[in-house]
């Protein structure tokens, strides 16, 4: 656990710079907008531990797999999102002398991601060789306005004396993943130009042989130099060499002159551009994003910024620590994935860094989405699950792959473009309740929004192929009478190819149930909608539906009558049961033992059977939900990030105030402080939703019922009052909680009833209720 972070309600701030910690300030305070997003690395030179990191959204490389023994089965590429052009780069030499924080003499620093407004901030001191001392003043933001841009200004002031200085701001696409499988450099340069104060560089992704689309992208820059304040008409001496293109000024600067560079930056992909328009097009929207200027541009994507805090904020009074915690979690939440493109998605570690290969993961449904739907406009959540609906025909040849047919769907558990990546068996072949996941995803929308079209138009579609992969995984069990699902891997990943684990069979009973209820309620209410859908997928009515109809009758739920628990799998009474308290010199057990042993031992990775109650809470009385949180919360290690906040989100709901409290800090601040040991490598931010939910989902006791907005909220003791904004049907409330009193304001024209704490509360348009 690290603690260098200074506590600020709105900013992340490092007070002295922390060198040994760079890489994990520059995950922290990494920028994005959807389109594009980078680590909050410095302009310039820097040779002390750095991850250079700028990713364009939707753009990957299919790096060959690497395994130790191969399995049939096996996908053949595990796509990366691409560490792409640095354009943030500007160097700067002082006479003789390049600008290196990692060489020279510090004498202040500070850096700053200010939430509010998006922006990243550095100020500088520094003394160069001779006692120069040099002020540095840097801002920087990817503009949310404009979202395949962005812009820094870049000011210095040599404070004590006069010398000839060349700043050089360039473009530099030399760089590689740092996560590829054989050391790679996954891009070919297809040209260069270079101007007068401009630079462009169009970037190609390497040929590969499994007919993975190849990615053009055109980096382009454009920059502007001012002398105390004014205007220069300096000339820039172009450079270029592979992969690079620069240009440089010269100039003289007198003791507490001061000089600023505005770079402007673009970033366009062939996802979204003809391969022949990437080049002009660059240069139309860089030439109009310069005209508009650092200033406009700025009051422009603040403004975004402003729209979106509107929505989604969380004010908790009484705790910095907490109030930071979960505005950082919003604040990445919000540039990662904004919603506009269908194609795009949500990987476990955004724009920050490469772990996870940026891929989709069940992350995206069973945490983000709550989140998306309950703070920006439906469109955002509907997106994510368009993007499922495209991968359909991928997901149905993923499960050919397997030996699956008739339109079985196995979605991937890792995948860019529907294609699995993942390769290791126990997962890719088993942790199949990803299924699942996607949906339940679609009862969530619909739940949420009572909006049945999704459904209709494309969720069916989905849902059948998923029914029909879980008919074909099910096996019937003569000797238990039952159907049965051998050889999965549940979420709890610290268990593999176990037989009946009670999530894994729930959630597959779960959705041929839904299923089923959704083809009749289309039968009932738009035939001609069921008719599309049955032409669209073949549906045999009477035998498919009589199948799945069957298993619904007829499966098998692990279960301990004496404990009154269901069991994680049927064999899970054989094992020692432990509690963590038992072992807890032995902690993270991912690092401190063998693989080995962590599969015998009953230590649960994350939430498992308890997922399960999280999502059908509907189904289980509160005693149920209590015995199986007795049992199981004990055992489990939280060593995955996704863990905390579903136990945080149940033992609010059986009023275990002090445990969801834990749990909450536990998801929090978990990249802030460092909990697990690895923000270099990116932050958490599928699991950031998770503690979103925490809060609302939590304390709030925030749920939807027979299409009502239900609430059930308290204060947690560290706290004295908390407010969060949520959308509902139309409606925008923002929703204070205090000790005594809930006030619940409509800041939108659509009235509402909802239940507060069982009471029906109705909420006119612009009206305050106190409660
Ligand atoms: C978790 C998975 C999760 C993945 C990506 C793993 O550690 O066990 O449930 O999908 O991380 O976040």
């Amino acid at each position: 656990m690290k603690n260098y972070i200074s506590h600020d309600e709105w900013c992340i701030v490092e007070n002295g710079f922390h060198p040994e910690n760079n890489e994990i300030t520059e995950s922290l305070m990494s920028l994005g907008n959807g389109r594009m997003g980078q680590r909050g690395n410095f302009e310039e030179r820097y040779t002390g531990k750095t991850l250079l990191g700028n990713y364009v959204a939707g753009v990957y490389f299919p790096d060959k797999t690497r395994v130790g023994w191969w399995k049939n089965g096996y996908p053949n590429y595990f796509a990366k999102v691409l560490n792409a052009c640095n354009w943030v780069g500007i160097d700067v030499q002082i006479g003789d002398e390049m600008l290196d924080l990692g060489k020279c003499q510090i004498d202040e620093f500070r850096r700053v991601l200010n939430m509010k407004e998006g922006v990243l901030e550095r100020t500088v001191k520094v003394t160069l060789s001779g006692g120069r001392q040099l002020s540095i003043h840097t801002k920087r933001f990817c503009s949310m306005a404009d979202d395949e841009s962005g812009a820094i200004s870049y000011s210095l002031v040599p404070l004590n004396f006069s010398a000839e200085c060349i700043i050089t701001p360039f473009l530099d696409g030399n760089i590689r993943n740092r996560d590829s499988n054989y050391d790679e450099s996954f891009w070919n340069e297809i040209a260069k130009e270079s101007g007068d104060h401009a630079g462009y560089l169009t970037l190609e992704t390497k040929e590969n042989p499994y007919g993975v689309e190849q990615f053009r992208v055109t980096t382009g820059m454009k920059f502007e130099i001012k002398i105390n304040g004014e205007p220069t008409q300096l000339e820039s001496q172009t450079f270029t060499s592979e992969k690079y293109v620069s240009g440089s000024i010269k100039c003289t600067l007198k003791e507490s002159d001061n000089l600023t560079i505005y770079k402007y930056a673009v970033n366009l992909s062939s996802a979204n551009y003809a391969a022949d328009e990437l080049l002009p097009s660059a240069k139309t929207y860089i030439d109009r994003i310069s005209e508009k200027g650092f200033d406009q541009m700025y009051a422009e994507h603040v403004q975004v910024w402003a729209d979106k805090w509107a929505k989604n904020d969380i004010v908790i009074e009484g705790n910095v620590a907490a109030q930071q915690g979960i505005r950082f979690n919003i604040f990445h939440l919000g540039q990662t994935y904004t919603g506009e493109d269908e194609r795009l998605n949500i990987g476990p570690k955004g724009f920050t860094g490469e772990k996870y290969g940026g891929g989709t993961y069940w992350d995206t449904e069973a945490y983000c989405i709550p989140f998306y739907l309950a703070t920006a406009e439906h469109k955002v959540a509907r997106n994510l699950l368009v993007y499922r609906h495209k991968h359909l025909q991928k997901a149905i040849e993923n499960a050919e792959k397997l030996g699956f047919s008739d339109g079985a769907a196995l979605y991937p558990m890792v995948t860019m473009n529907g294609e699995e990546c993942h390769n290791e068996w126990e997962i890719t072949f088993e942790e199949i309740h990803r299924n699942g996941a996607i949906a339940y995803a679609i009862y969530d929308y619909t739940r949420y929004t009572g909006d049945q079209s999704y459904l209709s138009e494309y969720g069916l579609e989905v849902l059948i192929g998923i029914s029909r992969f879980w008919k074909q995984r099910i096996t019937w069990s003569t000797d238990r009478n039952k159907y049965v699902m051998l050889g999965v891997t549940g979420p709890n990943e610290y268990e593999n190819n176990v037989n009946n684990n009670w999530y894994t069979n729930y959630i597959a009973f779960w959705t041929l149930r839904y299923t089923l209820e959704n083809v009749s309620r289309l039968w009932a209410e738009d035939t001609q909608a069921l008719n599309e859908v049955i032409h669209k997928t073949g549906l045999k009515l009477n035998k498919e539906l009589g199948e799945w109809k069957h298993i619904v009758e007829s499966m098998y739920f692990p279960y301990d009558e004496n404990r009154k628990v269901f069991l994680q799998q049927q064999g899970f009474l054989d094992k020692e049961l432990l509690t963590v308290d038992d072992i807890s010199d032995h902690r993270p057990i991912n690092q401190k033992w063998s693989w080995d042993r962590i599969l015998r031992s009953c230590f649960i990775k994350q939430a498992d059977v308890l997922q399960g109650l999280y999502f059908f809470e509907d189904e289980f009385d509160s005693e149920t939900v209590r015995r199986n949180f007795a049992f199981y919360e004990p055992m489990t290690v939280h060593e995955s990030s996704l863990s905390p906040c579903v136990h945080a989100i149940l033992a609010a709901g059986i009023g275990l105030k002090e445990k969801a409290y834990e749990m909450y800090v536990r998801t929090a601040r978990l990249d802030l402080d460092d909990y697990n040991n690895d923000t270099q490598d990116g932050l958490h931010i599928t699991s950031m939703a998770g503690t979103w939910m925490s809060i609302v989902k939590g304390f709030a006791g925030q749920r939807v019922k027979d299409g009502v907005l239900v609430l059930n909220p308290y204060v947690p003791e560290q706290w004295n009052a908390y407010s969060f904004r949520i959308g509902f049907r139309g409606s925008w409330l923002k929703i204070s909680v205090k000790k005594r009193e809930v006030i619940i304001e409509n800041t939108s024209e659509t009235a509402l009833k909802l239940l507060v704490k069982g009471r029906e509360i109705a909420v006119g348009s612009l009206e305050t209720v106190v409660v």
